[in-house]
């Protein structure tokens, strides 16, 4: 089953130096691949309609102010079931929870610096990737 996801890395992933560790776990996957990524500092604009659904939830603010700290990685991967994929590779949303092996298993502390943020269904993916690569066919 071929689909494609977005994959955010970040600001703590960036600042950490992250990157390359997170996208070769991405790229070492069979059967994988990106089709495209770009560095970038998020505005508000952007930050309000990918975030949309969590309006008025006790973490929307820190995150809103998290995600535009600095700059992040967008990437576009498509693949064999790589929406579930991907969020397997990252690990559950608290990192204290994830397994080690996971990417917030292996790297991460604290909810608010989670490292990945990755579509969790073939509706919201179309929908971010429309919003941070509106090029995409
Ligand atoms: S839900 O209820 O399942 O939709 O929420 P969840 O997927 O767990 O979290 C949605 C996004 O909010 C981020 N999050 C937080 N950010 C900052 N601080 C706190 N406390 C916090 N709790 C949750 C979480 O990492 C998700 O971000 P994305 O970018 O989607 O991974």
């Amino acid at each position: 089953m071929t689909q494609r996801t977005l994959v955010l890395l970040k600001p703590d992933a960036v600042k950490r130096g992250l990157v390359g560790e997170i996208i070769g776990r991405i790229e070492r996957k069979a059967n994988w691949s990106i089709t495209a990524l770009e560095l970038r500092t998020l505005g508000r604009d952007t930050l309000e309609q990918h975030y949309a659904e969590h309006v008025g939830r006790p973490f929307y603010e820190p995150l809103m102010e998290f995600m535009a700290s600095g700059p992040i990685v967008a990437l576009v991967v498509e693949g064999e079931r790589v929406i579930e994929g991907v969020r397997a590779l990252a690990g559950p949303t608290d990192p204290i929870q994830a397994a080690a092996g996971t990417i917030r298993g292996d790297f991460g502390t604290i909810v608010r610096e989670n490292l990945v943020h990755a579509s969790d269904s073939e509706e919201s993916a179309e929908r971010e990737i429309k919003i941070f690569f509106p090029g995409l066919a």
